[in-house]
């Protein structure tokens, strides 16, 4: 496919350049990452998918920028995420105990221990890329339900007088939302059209991720072309980002 063939092109190009300046690019980066979690949330298959594509240059640019970064997947379309049923929880956002989980059914109980790994693994890391299509205006459910496991007291959030804080800003992390969308989106009326870019900022400044980059894949269109040139616009701004973090 034209689309495919033309943006590896470039991307080719990109990967030289990135090659011949290791030294500036490592020299610039401000923060030491240690693990990265790719979150994707699309059922597309990644070759048909302008997100994914765009998410997977930007990942494997990182790996060539921190070369000993641990690195996990993780595809929401494909692992499960559990719901939260009540018989889970001891209070807000708190998981019950472990004495309270083996009073559970087996089957419970395995649900119980995915959010916590979930959980875990999100807390784990330090630099996370989610790639996700624009859907109504927000983002595919999944990538709700998964917040909604990343969220723990205790864990992710503690409450302090009764307010909720983040516990995540312990140490420098990093999130790159990877979004595409069938339209340009303008700056001025994002909140009403990009609810999902939105509310995903806001929950990680929430858990106490302070940096927030967002790669937009906007304006895939309706046309093959309109697309391919979305994805070749955004595998330009992969430079740039890879400097930041
Ligand atoms: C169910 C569904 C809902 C969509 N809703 C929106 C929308 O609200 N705004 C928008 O700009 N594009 C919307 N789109 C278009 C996609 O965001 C666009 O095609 C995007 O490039 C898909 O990215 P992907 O190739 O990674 O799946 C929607 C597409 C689908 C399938």
């Amino acid at each position: 496919m034209r689309f495919f063939f033309m943006c590896r092109d470039m991307q080719d190009r990109t990967q030289k350049k990135a090659e011949t300046n290791t030294d500036t690019i490592i020299a610039t980066g401000e923060n030491d990452m240690n693990n990265m979690l790719y979150i994707s949330a699309n059922p597309k298959p990644e070759n048909l998918s302008a997100s994914k594509t765009v998410a997977r240059a930007l990942v494997n640019r990182i790996m060539d920028k921190y070369q000993d970064i641990k690195y996990e997947e993780l595809n929401l379309y494909e692992q499960h995420i559990p719901q939260l049923k009540h018989s889970y929880f001891a209070g807000r956002s708190k998981i019950i105990s472990d004495e309270e989980m083996n009073k559970l059914p087996e089957s419970e109980q395995k649900e119980v221990d995915q959010i916590i790994r979930i959980c875990d693994q999100f807390r784990n890391a330090d630099l996370y890329v989610l790639a996700a299509p624009m859907w109504s205006l927000s983002f595919p459910a999944p990538v709700k339900e998964y917040i909604d496991c990343v969220i723990q007291a205790g864990k992710t959030i503690e409450f302090k007088d009764d307010k909720p804080h983040g516990l995540l800003n312990n140490k420098a992390r990093i999130f790159i939302y990877v979004q595409s969308s069938g339209a340009h989106i303008p700056w001025l009326v994002r909140p009403a059209l990009n609810k999902g870019l939105n509310y995903v900022h806001d929950v990680m400044r929430f858990i106490g991720i302070s940096r927030f980059e967002e790669l937009l894949v906007d304006g895939t269109g309706t046309t093959e072309e309109e697309r391919e040139d979305a994805v070749c616009r955004a595998m330009k701004k992969i430079d740039d980002i890879v400097l930041s973090v």
